[in-house]
């Protein structure tokens, strides 16, 4: 009797599940929508796709081609793994396909960042970044201040064990503050830092304002840095002293034609912080494990930065030309984000009911153009798998359609020439003055975010 029982109870939960299952796909069963599977209602298929990562979207792809329709991190969401279309996409944003980033993000980002604005606010905003981060402002003013503060930050690390994503994070997030506002070396850094990455963590997480979850303290975490940020601008204000950075530069508008309120101004140096942050960490921690794997590439690197120090005094900071002359060390960046994908794809949702590719996408659903895939297309890199970051002196291969790593079209990264040269001002400076041996056994995630969950350590001896 009691395994009668069991068995009726196994066979009603799958019946359940099973009606579940179906009640959702037939919902979703739009006319004119693309193949695909919606999984379970609410959650979707979420935990698959977490769970298996680019395998799930290699699957999908192979039962249902490269556009198809799944639930996945709680909304109705399109996958595109067309090439031909995600430059569609990333081009068409005033057809209707606006950036889809999740909730917790816009409201702990702020409603004047980057991502939450279109149009022509987006075009404003977007010009007063560019003209902090422009390559003129990092040739007349940030790479200075990156070289000081990188060279500063990599003494004394012989004979030491470091771990290196802990490492390049500090010196990512500190690099930026030191061009914002000159904020690492000043009382508000440690509290700023604590705060920031509260930030991040809310950022990512699901948007539940209880006590304790990480969206609550991420968004508190938004309104102590806006106190900071706001006790600076008005510091300065009163000083009426006139500071060569960023947060000066936005600050006097007499000069720049961009004028800004505070509020703007403090949501365009949260964006700046947070969109630089982890990219550029996270590329410089995998040049230093690719380097480490391939000691041919590194003595190429090596041999391009130490011909750069021959032409100095030992004191000399790099300058414009000399980054310009990194040939190998921009490969080498190029070749870490294709090999490691930083950066998987970025979100778009549609603005009203929309036809592509001969489907009809409903108002609001979001679309993942997810670019992962177009990074080991045999065509375009032979031999995708292998480091090789000599394909990249070919310069055709960064200016070919379907470069999308800094991604495309109007939100193409503005930061792409500053990311490139902190990551290059770091290995200046790792490989001119150190060697390094991987410890072993660090464990190394490549989804949904590159990661060493304990750290990656190196044990550090000099050159
Ligand atoms: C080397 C590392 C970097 C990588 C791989 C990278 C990648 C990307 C990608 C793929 C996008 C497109 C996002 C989208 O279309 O929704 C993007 C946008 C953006 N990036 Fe970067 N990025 C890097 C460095 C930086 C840095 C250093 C900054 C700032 C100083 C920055 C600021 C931004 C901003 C503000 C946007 C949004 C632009 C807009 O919406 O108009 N990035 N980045």
């Amino acid at each position: 009797m009691a395994f009668l029982m069991v068995v009726l109870g196994v066979v009603l939960v799958l019946c359940i599940c099973s009606a579940l299952l179906r009640w959702n796909e037939v919902r979703y069963r739009k006319k004119g929508l693309p193949p695909g599977t919606m999984g379970w209602p609410v959650f979707g298929e979420t935990t698959e796709f977490l769970k298996q990562g680019p395998n799930f979207m290699k699957n999908q792809r192979a039962r249902y081609g490269s556009f198809f329709k799944s639930h996945i991190l709680g909304c109705p969401t399109i996958v595109s793994m067309d090439p031909e279309l995600n430059r569609y996409i990333l081009m068409n944003e005033a057809k209707g396909l606006v950036p889809g980033y999740p909730r917790s993000m816009l409201d702990i980002l702020g409603k004047c960042n980057i991502a939450a604005v279109h149009g022509s606010t987006h075009k404003y905003m977007r010009g007063a970044l560019l003209s902090l981060i422009s390559p003129t402002m990092i040739r007349d003013q940030l790479l200075a201040k990156t070289d000081e503060f990188i060279r500063s930050h990599l003494s004394n690390w012989d004979d030491q064990i470091i771990n290196i994503q802990e490492k390049t994070k500090e010196i990512a997030l500190c690099s930026s503050l030191k061009q914002i506002a000159g904020i690492e070396s000043s009382s508000m850094f440690q509290p700023f830092m604590t705060e920031f990455f509260k930030l991040v963590l809310g950022t990512l997480s699901l948007p539940i304002n209880f006590p304790g979850t990480n969206y609550r303290r991420g968004f508190q975490a938004r309104k102590n840095i806006i106190a900071m940020l706001r006790q600076l601008i008005e510091e300065r204000r009163t000083s009426q002293e006139t500071h060569q950075d960023m947060l000066g530069s936005l600050m006097r508008s007499d000069e720049n034609r961009y004028e800004l309120t505070d509020e703007e101004i403090i949501d365009l140096i949260i964006t700046i912080v947070y969109s630089g942050y982890e990219t550029v960490s996270t590329t410089s921690m995998m040049a230093v494990k690719y380097l480490h794997d391939h000691p041919g590439a590194l003595e190429e690197v090596r041999k391009e930065h130490l011909a750069i120090r021959e032409r100095k005094r030992p004191e000399d900071p790099i300058d414009w030309n000399d980054l310009k002359s990194m040939r190998f060390t921009r490969a080498v960046i190029f070749e870490t984000s294709r090999l490691a994908t930083i950066v998987n794809g970025v979100l778009r949702k549609t603005t009203k009911d929309m036809e592509l590719n001969g489907f009809v996408i409903p108002k609001g659903w979001r679309i993942y153009v997810y670019t992962r895939e177009i990074n080991y297309d045999p065509f375009l890199y032979p031999e995708p798998f292998t480091f090789n970051p000599w394909r990249w002196l070919d310069k055709s291969l960064e200016s070919q359609g379907y470069f999308f790593i800094f991604g495309g079209g109007t939100r193409l990264c503005p930061g792409k020439e500053l990311g490139i040269a902190e990551v290059s001002t770091f290995l200046h400076y790792l490989v001119t003055r150190y060697r390094w041996e991987e410890i072993g056994g660090d464990k190394l995630l490549k989804f949904p975010r590159v990661e060493a969950p304990n750290g990656l350590h190196i044990r550090v001896s000099s050159y």
